[in-house]
């Protein structure tokens, strides 16, 4: 049995007695690395992120802005290469990979549709290295429909590429979890983890769902007005004016519902109010059009979500900069598509614990 620190750097840390101590720097690589979710949740949970890749010109350009420090490689993953790259070896892989074609919103075409067969690339990528080098453990996220989803066959398809890759991997070896449950953020998003574990490294796949309790991110929810931002005059442009048709359509909506503190969402022909205290599941294409944008009331009128607040209900700290200039509904396409750094976090975590025990 190998040893899955082996790709591990030695840093020192310092106690709290201000002792010191050498503590081994966990280390991860990000395929699909969009915004930088995962990356952000990794690096809080304590890893250092050794290299990263995307295609889209402006995940890209946002990962670098937030990580300048990170290598970034800008690339089809279908043209990417281990070796050309010179991807180094780390201990997680963590890839949230395209979802369009598993969601029950989307296509459901599955692995026929490009945009699902991308998963593919991933196991491709992970066995040019060689076997001693491959990640101990790898992190896929995706929407919860890929388990359950063309009765079980894109799971099967899932299981049996990690396995011929060399892994661990099994259905009690996902987590499916939703941000509302599980953290301190009022965001109902429901989505799936999935977690291999090296044969060269382990005898089993030791991974379990993390427990809730002890998760450090706190599971009392935040009120909507910690993260949305009502006592100022929110910009211009996000406002609907009053002869606007999705203003008319909302108005109403508030009117009969529950209360107009609550968040109201435009679906394609229908408003639908968030209760509870709830944002909406966030979504890539809510910066486009009138399609799952979610709107607030305050006191200059209705407005749909600020990147800021967006940002919030995500994970993100919307206190630093996130983007460059970047035009506006890309922000919101990024944020929508990007995996929850609360949830990054906690399954880090898990995995770093798996990792810090070593052998088993
Ligand atoms: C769900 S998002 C990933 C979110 C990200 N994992 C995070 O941590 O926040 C999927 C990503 O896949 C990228 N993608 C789609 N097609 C790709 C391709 N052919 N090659 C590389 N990346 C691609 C998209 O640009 C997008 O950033």
């Amino acid at each position: 049995m190998g040893d899955p620190s082996r790709h591990s750097e030695t840093t020192i840390k310092e106690n709290p007695n201000g002792s010191f101590v050498w503590k081994p720097q966990l280390t991860a690589g990000c395929l699909f690395s969009g915004m930088g979710g995962f990356a952000s949740g990794l690096l809080q949970a304590g890893f250092s992120i050794r290299w990263a890749s995307d295609s889209d010109t402006y995940a890209c350009t946002a990962f670098r802005h937030r990580f300048p420090d990170i290598p970034l490689v800008e690339k089809d993953v279908r043209e990417l290469s281990v070796k050309k790259e010179g991807l180094s070896a780390v201990q997680i892989l963590a890839a949230g990979f395209p979802c369009q074609s598993f969601s029950q919103a989307g296509s459901r075409g599955g692995f026929e549709d490009p945009r699902g067969a991308l998963f593919f690339e991933i196991p491709r990528l992970i066995e040019e290295f060689k076997p001693a080098d491959r990640p101990a453990l790898v992190i896929l996220e995706n929407v919860p429909n890929l388990l359950y989803g063309a009765d079980g066959v894109w799971f099967d398809q899932v299981r049996r590429a990690l396995r011929q890759a060399g892994y661990w991997f099994r259905e009690q070896s996902c987590w499916t979890v939703n941000v509302k449950d599980t953290t301190d953020l009022p965001q109902d998003r429901e989505r799936l983890f999935m977690v291999a574990a090296s044969r060269t490294f382990f005898t089993h796949n030791p991974f379990s769902p993390p427990s809730i309790a002890g998760n450090g991110s706190g599971t009392v929810l935040r009120p909507l007005d910690t993260l949305v931002d009502r006592t100022k005059q929110g910009a211009e442009d996000g406002y609907l004016s009053p002869g606007n048709r999705y203003y008319k359509m909302i108005d109403k909506a508030m009117a009969s519902g529950e209360s107009d503190a609550n968040i109201y969402q435009l679906r394609r022909s229908y408003v639908r109010e968030k209760k509870k205290g709830l944002c909406p599941t966030l979504t890539a294409n809510m910066g486009i059009g009138g399609h799952n944008v979610p709107f607030v009331r305050d006191r200059w009128g209705i407005r749909r979500l600020s990147v800021d607040e967006v940002a919030r209900f995500q994970g993100f700290d919307a206190g630093a900069e996130l983007f460059p200039s970047i035009p506006l509904p890309e922000q919101y396409r990024l944020l929508g598509n990007a995996v929850c750094v609360h949830l990054a976090r906690i399954i880090g975590r898990a995995c770093a614990e798996i990792l810090n025990r070593g052998h088993q």
